[in-house]
């Protein structure tokens, strides 16, 4: 066994015979683009039956950790199994690690997955693929396997416990918060609400269409859920609909009356445009954040998006394009293929004003419906260009009623 299991990590009861094993990263501050400012946990499970398994594993630098709070439970030695829901390295990077450690007799993933870990890894196990529906006996507890296809890998899986009624969720249902609670009802719900559709906003978005389908699959699948366990942030093991609540209304891609203004500004100016427009927008009752770039970071304008009916984007003119703030912006919210939004460009220029008619381009190809052609000005902002902001606000509200 690795000198690691020497560390003093415990492991968390979920059920009589689940454990949490996973790691908490409290400094992680980036996730290929996602900004977790509350950091995120590694879920792992260890499900002791007559099979001892291991269900999924951690970071690789958190093996250790893993390690330990298995140790806390049994030897990792007695692991007979391991199932890999995912070959994303947050939860397969340590399974090169684990494996070498603990040489267990069988080792599953999705069938999608057998192929992803085989590409990632090289591996001292061979990995048995399993099926959608396939069940696979314990000894005295039994696991049943859900393809979760795109969700939001190809080799996606979630792993279902029958007897306690436990989830293993994968990314679904999760979210990046690190915190010592490791159960969402020890958790303040306003940050669970924000946390989730963070995560929801900045991963599943894209994969809205097939998150519906999943939700319906699983309620056909008449599973009787009393845990869900994802591999990030807390478990819910009370009043578990609620977070499925959550991911079918954001799935159904359901809109407030709220609208977004992404910019960002050289000389004041259009940040003086976006503040009237902001204003007539919210006098005629609309929801609206106005977001300036350099403080604002892409994956927050993404979840403040995610139940918005509006985005309207401004930038000045930058050597003949817009901003490379807004640039970023632009092209990270194309990736996440919001639905359903109206919106507008808007911008100052000196000389040249190409930055408008570029939004313009970014947002058609996002099928943003755009209510009017791009409000540009030339350097500073008079009354009337502020006024005529304003209106544009107005005019966005009126779309955001019918
Ligand atoms: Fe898709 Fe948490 O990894």
């Amino acid at each position: 066994m690795t000198a690691n299991v020497k560390t003093p990590f415990t492991a968390v009861k979920v059920t009589d015979r689940v454990h949490w094993v996973g790691a908490i990263d409290w400094g992680v501050r980036d996730f290929h683009g996602y900004a977790t400012r509350r950091g995120t946990t590694y879920n792992a499970y260890l499900i002791v039956a007559d099979k001892v398994t291991l269900v999924d594993t951690v970071k690789a630098p958190f093996v250790g950790e893993l390690l330990a709070r298995v140790a806390s439970v049994v030897d990792p030695a007695r692991i007979d199994y391991v199932i890999s829901n995912h070959a994303e390295m947050d939860h397969s990077g340590g399974l090169p690690e684990v494996l070498a450690a603990v040489r267990p007799e069988r080792v599953f993933a999705s069938t999608l997955g057998v192929e992803a870990l085989s590409e990632h890894f090289s591996l001292p196990s061979e990995v048995t693929a399993v099926k959608e529906g396939e069940s696979l006996s314990l000894g005295g507890a039994t696991l049943h396997f859900v393809e979760a296809r795109m969700l939001h890998w190809p080799d996606s899986m979630m792993t279902y416990l029958a007897e306690d009624g436990l989830l293993m969720s994968n990314d679904a249902f999760g979210m990046h918060l690190a915190s010592s609670q490791r159960f969402a009802d020890e958790l303040e719900e306003a940050v669970l609400e924000d946390e989730a559709a963070k995560y929801y906003a900045n991963i599943l978005l894209p994969l809205s269409p097939l998150v519906a389908k999943l939700l319906a699959k699983v309620g056909n699948l008449n599973l009787a859920i009393d845990v869900v366990a994802p591999s990030h942030g807390p478990i819910w093991r009370k009043d578990t609909g609620r977070v499925v609540d959550w991911y079918a209304g954001w799935a159904a891609g359901k809109a407030k009356r709220k609208a977004v203004i992404a910019y960002d500004t050289m000389w004041q100016s259009t940040a003086a445009m976006a503040r009237a427009m902001g204003d007539g927008l919210a006098a005629a009752g609309v929801e609206t954040k106005v977001m300036p770039l350099r403080e604002s970071h892409r994956s927050d304008v993404a979840t403040e998006l995610l139940q918005a009916g509006a985005l309207l984007v401004g930038s000045p003119t930058l050597n003949n394009g817009v901003f490379p703030t807004v640039a970023d912006a632009l092209s990270y919210l194309k990736g996440l293929k919001p639905r359903n939004l109206v919106g507008a460009a808007f911008g100052s220029y000196g000389w040249s004003g190409e930055a408008v008619g570029q939004i313009e381009e970014s947002l058609q190809a996002m099928k943003v419906d755009l209510v009017a052609q791009g409000l540009k000005v030339k350097y500073v902002p008079g009354r009337e260009d502020l006024a005529a902001c304003s209106a544009l606000g107005h005019r966005v509200a009126e779309r955001l009623r019918t």
